[in-house]
């Protein structure tokens, strides 16, 4: 039987990348068996970054293809577009009233973004985290798949959560996050910085082909100075969570005893991680190929999800009304 209600989201960036994949996306599929699952294409958290509006429909369609392609069946879960169920912005408004200026202004991920867009820091982006918590709790979601990036802004959803209860009587459950072992990707080129669809040359992206799969690979950075004894470079780490994220037990188990002998060859671990990666990538592509050819379908998807995930977001909405006295 399908138990808590799961919620997560992502950003239309254009092309969705490994990380998101192993830290993510690929557990939201896993997720659908044995939850009730809402996954969101968070467009109005897009917006919060310099953007083209002519260029959004076609990023939020990109991301669909990539999601459905990496195997989401949107019958078993509820798959739309954020903007498409306007109560995510209406509760937003209403945690508006419960999250402390002072949370907000520790976020890490504000401070980087007001950093990188110094001409831009609207209060659409430092309000980005009470979205986040309004998309998880109009669900009542008590579980969300998510990369560790991501951490921070959960812990805050759950103070919005644990402040409303404590004030107008329990209502959301406190969501927690689900890591996968690969939660924290490092970029191919700077391992020291997470893989970033910002970050030129960091990643690889689910519909990359199998040449530029094993380019990237090869080209990955794998020596980055003097490490502590016993310490595998911060490079060779990452290639050891790809290639645990995608090859078998066995592949890994042999490479980490040939990194124990001291006698580990990059030559030789490289394309092992970039055949890993090709072999679980390939179908992806193919599918995605299959549905392109179909943008129809992924709309109507799309709008299909967005009226379930209304009929839901309804409810939530007169429930929150009703208790912090916003109806007579
Ligand atoms: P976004 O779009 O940046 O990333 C989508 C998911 O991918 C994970 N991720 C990674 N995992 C491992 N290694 C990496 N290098 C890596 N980069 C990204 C992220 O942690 C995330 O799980 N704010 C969110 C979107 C969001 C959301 C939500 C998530 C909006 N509302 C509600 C959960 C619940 C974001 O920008 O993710």
């Amino acid at each position: 039987m399908k138990q808590a209600r799961v919620f997560s989201g992502i950003q239309p960036t254009g092309a969705i990348h490994i990380g998101n994949y192993v830290g993510a996306v690929r557990n939201w599929v896993r997720m659908t068996e044995r939850f009730e699952c809402f996954y969101c294409i968070v467009d109005l958290h897009a917006i919060t970054i310099p953007y083209e509006g002519p260029e959004m429909p076609a990023r939020v369609y990109e991301a669909a293809l990539d999601i459905l392609a990496a195997g989401l069946d949107p019958e078993k879960c509820v798959f739309f577009v954020q903007s498409y169920v306007p109560e995510h912005t209406e509760l937003c408004w209403y945690f508006n009233t419960l999250a402390s200026v002072g949370a907000l202004e520790r976020m890490t991920q504000f401070k980087e973004k007001s950093e990188q867009f110094r001409e831009n820091v609207n209060v659409g982006l430092f309000d980005y985290p009470v979205l986040q918590a309004a998309d998880i709790l109009l669900y009542k979601a008590g579980v969300v798949p998510v990369g560790e990036d991501q951490l921070q802004h959960l812990e805050l959803s759950r103070e919005i959560a644990r402040r409303f209860n404590g004030r107008f009587g329990d209502t959301f459950p406190e969501p927690k996050p689900e890591l996968t072992p690969a939660a924290r990707v490092m970029a191919l080129n700077e391992p020291t910085r997470k893989m970033s669809k910002s970050l030129t040359g960091s990643f690889i992206s689910l519909s990359e082909s199998e040449k530029e799969i094993r380019k990237k690979i090869g080209r990955a950075v794998t020596d980055s100075g003097p490490q502590a004894e016993g310490e595998k470079s911060p490079g060779v780490k990452n290639l050891f969570t790809l290639l645990a994220a995608f090859a078998p037990a066995e592949t890994v188990e042999y490479f980490e005893q040939q990194y124990q002998a001291g006698t580990l060859r990059y030559g030789e671990l490289k394309p092992a991680v970039a055949d890993a990666v090709v072999a679980e990538l390939n179908p992806i592509r193919e599918r995605r190929e299959q549905l392109a050819g179909k943008p129809g379908d992924v709309w109507e998807i799309l709008d299909a999800g967005a009226a379930r995930a209304r009929a839901v977001a309804a409810q939530t909405i007169v429930e929150v009304r009703e208790r912090m006295g916003l109806r007579r």
